[in-house]
């Protein structure tokens, strides 16, 4: 009989639910779930969700670590405090400046449930607004085009691309009414890369800082002059760290993507590098361009090192942006999560300005599109078994192999985010502390 459904105490030690086996519903008196809607999709949820003994076997060494608690997947209360802690905390990448190439291009997002607009102002800047008309709420703008103003469709009040309000039809007698004070509300945006970044923490460091090396090990890459030339959406049916820790390990290319795996990649090539800053790298060395299935491809980008010709990089950029950069090319996915078991997954192919200017460069980009096509709906169907699997009732943590090591990594990132870092002891070999340490120090701040 499976851990847990018997009445066993978690291996993690907590005080976890009880569980009777036959009706796989709670049964101790006075735990949290009874009566939830969907069956015994609650069991396993202790009482209290965050005392950090529930998370002490996932803070040990890898070797000895234990998977997170199956419900941090799927516990609306476990993604609350994931929203509190990471999402309205942190640098959120929401796209790319070429998505607004001149002054006036526009696209509206939506994070963390808030409705945005990203602009380019006239002076050439970008900058995000509240997507929240100052007169009644109306939001003012949807998807993506071109304006030389924000006109509100309920009842047409005026904003600058600054945000500024300009126009308030039949207002004048309103009493000690100033435009000055109603201009669209401004979110932080900062760019790095060509990437855009929103946060709604005013107390947050700046992206730079928090991004630490990152810059410097890509710059020979050239990313922010990149173009993006094809775009794609997906909904997948899963949690945000299922989606990330996907991404980050490669254990699973030789199950999930055995229509295409090839020896040319094998796993013993991954390397998991050291960082300084809020972001984890992968590198390998490929033979060809790790961003096609073993066509042929484009030149490399001039000016790149030794290393960088004869490899790639995956690096993520705590906590939702993915890209892979081979010598030729980039493709970034963004993780929004929506929910605690939906996330959107916005990708993006981008070229060198002077690749996507090639003559032949609409044929030959279609072997990179036709990469992107076949291994993202791979990752993304087993996104959704690991979904449907680890919301069974009774669902226990697992191991990890020493080829997990960023999902590892990210485990503990989230713990010390949604726990705060110096929840637990580390004298026990805890990679929660060790995890903050490694951030610049200036990046240091509370999590809890
Ligand atoms: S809500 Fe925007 S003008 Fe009234
Ligand atoms: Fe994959």
């Amino acid at each position: 009989m499976a851990p847990g459904l018997n009445g066993e105490v978690s291996p993690a030690g907590g005080a976890w639910e009880r569980a009777d086996s036959a009706t796989r519903r709670p049964r101790a008196p006075g735990v949290r779930g009874q009566g939830a809607p969907r069956g015994g999709e609650r069991m396993g949820l202790p009482a209290d969700l965050f005392a950090p003994e529930h998370y002490a076997a996932t803070r040990r060494p890898i070797r000895e670590a234990s998977t997170l608690p199956p419900y941090c997947y799927w516990a609306p209360e476990f993604y609350a405090r994931e929203e509190e802690r990471i999402f309205l905390r942190e640098w959120l990448c929401v796209g790319r400046a070429e998505q607004v190439p001149e002054a006036g291009d526009f696209f509206s997002a939506e994070v963390c449930g808030r409705p945005l607009i990203v602009v380019r102002e006239k002076g050439g800047g970008i900058r995000a607004h509240l997507n929240s008309c100052r007169h009644r709420g109306t939001a003012i703008a949807e998807g993506d085009g071109h304006c030389t103003a924000f006109h509100c469709p309920y009842h047409n009040w005026t904003y600058a691309l600054s945000g500024e309000l300009l126009g308030t039809p039949e207002m004048e007698e309103a009493r000690g009414f100033d435009k000055g004070q109603y201009g669209l509300l401004p979110v932080r945006l900062e760019t790095w890369g060509g990437f855009l970044f929103v946060n709604f923490d005013p107390g947050s460091p700046p992206l730079l800082e928090l991004l630490g090396e990152l810059p410097a090990l890509m710059k020979n890459y050239k990313v922010e002059a990149m173009v993006c030339t094809r775009r794609q959406t997906y909904e997948v049916r899963c949690n945000w760290k299922v989606y990330v820790e996907n991404a980050m390990e490669e254990y699973h290319t030789p199950t999930v993507h055995k229509s295409v795996y090839t020896d040319r990649v094998p796993l013993e090539s991954w390397v998991v590098e050291e960082t300084r800053g809020l972001y984890e790298i992968l590198y390998t060395e490929t033979q060809g361009s790790l961003a096609l299935l073993g066509d042929e491809g484009f030149p490399p980008i001039p000016g790149l090192s030794p290393k960088e010709l004869v490899g790639s990089y995956i690096p993520y950029v705590y906590p939702s942006l993915v890209f892979l950069i081979s010598p030729d090319t980039m493709f970034y996915v963004i993780v929004e999560p929506k929910g605690p078991e939906h996330s959107t997954i916005s990708m993006g192919n981008c070229f060198p300005a002077s690749t996507a200017a090639r003559p032949d460069f609409e044929a030959m980009a279609k072997r990179y599109y036709n990469r992107t096509s076949t291994t993202l709906p791979q990752d993304n169907n087993a996104c959704e078994w690991q979904q449907r699997g680890i919301r069974a009732p009774g669902a226990q943590p697992g191991r990890y192999s020493v080829r997990e090591q960023l999902v590892h990594h990210i485990a503990n990132y989230v713990l010390d985010r949604v726990l705060g870092p110096a929840s637990i002891d580390s004298s026990g070999g805890s990679v929660g502390r060790w995890g903050w340490r490694k951030l610049p120090a200036a990046a240091g701040r509370p999590g809890g």
